[in-house]
């Protein structure tokens, strides 16, 4: 045999529509051009996040209908806390309401002073909030290669290990508040770490004794890409690679809402340090939530120590991951520009390349979104030079390396024909792409600009 369908059944579906091409365009101007604006049910086939847009499983939905909803010491706690010891040999687990409530909580402990760097392969937006909020100065090493979408590399989530020695080096060790290691790299697209690449990051952080924290949303597919690329581990389960991983850190930061399946949830896991437990705790209180639910509900965690396990099993991953291969295999069909290899949680189109007549200033892949949006109601999310913002001291524009358009694919949610209709319409929008015109703010909030600005089309 050599095609293989999903491997699950749909036993409950949610009716989706398209608007007239009219409402769409009218929908767009109302949502000031920024598709986060959107009413979803306006939006045909939703792209714009894999987070929390899953689809649980029986055994998730099953599971939370034991939840323990008891405000101190609930059992479902305990079945989170024992599925992280098992998969990443953690010892103090606290959940959090998402991603960002971990890093609100954890982060400044982790940050001594004002002025410190924290240095990542890449930094997720809110990640990056956090570590600005509390004085710190994010910096990204990731390979040049990740900027080369044309390039072939089997790990473009990668750190420049010579730049993050150097670095260090230069600022000296105690300016250094912690590394951190996103897995699966997403602003380069998705994109996996080594784990040869994991243990030049250890070498370099015992050398100076700097602590490691991984940033750890998609760290089922990182090790699915391990399995499959990196010498050595096709043999090994994907939780063998997991947990090799996470040795070689001291913490971790999760939202749960992607590889665990869930459609809210968050995680702090500390491998061994009883005072930074101490100090997280004191500070979830307050923040999340005592320190047995964080801000989730006891069915919420049921059904993450549920999803935390089927997110590791091959099956599924080699479907989900196929699935977003197939969108990519079928675009760079079709001559579309996109991050090469394709990534884990989603395809991202290169829109620098698709639309050179507009410049990073206005911002050619939200013109690209919108554009998709009127084309087919497919509502995809700019990665880009909106999202990148401003440099907080001199309040120029920053560069984006790259312009994307990612289209995130939530999991086990739609069939390989909504990709078809997704490829159908990038297609017709290639063919008249020299009309399409860039944008301009009529809005632009001081941080995390790109979910709330409003903008106009710019006309001649
Ligand atoms: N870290 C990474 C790598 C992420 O991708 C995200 C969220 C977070 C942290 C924050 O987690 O949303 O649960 O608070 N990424 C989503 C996305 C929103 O669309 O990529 P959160």
């Amino acid at each position: 045999m050599t095609r293989m369908a999903e491997p699950f059944r749909i036993k409950m579906v949610e009716p989706i529509r398209m608007i007239s091409r009219e409402e769409r365009i009218e929908a767009l101007k109302e949502a000031g051009y920024n598709p986060f604006a959107l009413k979803s049910e306006d939006v045909y086939i939703d792209l714009l996040t894999d987070s929390g847009t899953g689809a649980m499983s029986d055994k998730q939905w099953s599971a939370m209908m034991i939840g323990d909803e008891a405000y101190a010491g609930s059992k479902s706690f305990y079945k989170v806390k024992d599925a992280v010891k098992d998969i990443f040999d953690y010892n103090y687990t606290i959940p959090t309401h998402q991603g960002r409530g971990a890093e609100q909580v954890l982060f400044p402990h982790l940050i001594k002073e004002k002025g410190q760097y924290v240095l990542g392969n890449m930094h997720f937006d809110t990640t990056m909030a956090w570590i600005e909020l509390n004085g710190a100065v994010p910096v990204n090493l990731v390979i040049d290669d990740a900027f080369d979408t044309q390039k072939e590399h089997p790990f473009k989530g990668n750190f420049d290990l010579d730049r993050l020695e150097n670095f260090i080096k230069d600022k000296g060790a105690e300016n250094i508040a912690f590394i951190i290691v996103t897995v699966t790299c997403n602003s380069s697209g998705g994109q996996p770490v080594s784990m040869e690449n994991v243990k030049g990051v250890k070498n370099i952080a015992d050398k100076y004794g700097i602590k490691i924290n991984f940033d750890s949303a998609r760290f089922a597919e990182n090790a699915y890409f391990i399995k499959k690329r990196e010498a050595g581990y096709a043999d090994k389960s994907i939780k063998e690679i997991v947990t090799e991983m996470y040795a070689m850190g001291d913490y971790l930061t999760m939202s749960a809402k992607k590889d665990a399946i869930v459609n809210m949830g968050g995680l702090i896991a500390i491998k061994n340090e009883a005072d930074v437990f101490a100090a997280a705790s004191a500070s979830c209180v307050p923040m999340e939530g005592f320190i047995t639910y964080g801000g989730l509900s006891g069915r919420d965690m049921e059904a993450l120590a549920v999803g935390l396990k089927e997110g590791l099993d091959f099956e599924y991953l080699e479907s989900r991951i196929g699935q977003v291969q197939y969108l990519g295999d079928e675009l760079v069909k079709n001559g579309i520009p996109i991050q090469w290899p394709v990534g884990g949680h989603a395809v991202f189109v290169d829109a620098g390349k698709f639309l050179p007549h507009i410049p990073a200033e206005q911002f050619p892949a939200q013109a690209l979104c919108n554009e998709l949006y009127i084309e087919a109601g497919v509502r995809p999310v700019e990665v880009g030079s909106l999202l990148l913002g401003r440099d907080p001291q001199t309040g120029e524009q920053k560069a984006a390396g790259v312009e994307f358009m990612r289209l995130t694919i939530p999991r086990r949610v739609y069939t390989d024909r909504h990709m078809d209709v997704v490829v159908d319409a990038l297609v017709t929008i290639w063919n008249r792409r020299d009309q399409i015109k860039g944008l301009d703010f009529t809005y632009e909030p001081k941080i995390l600009r790109h979910f709330l600005c409003r903008l106009k089309p710019i006309e001649e």
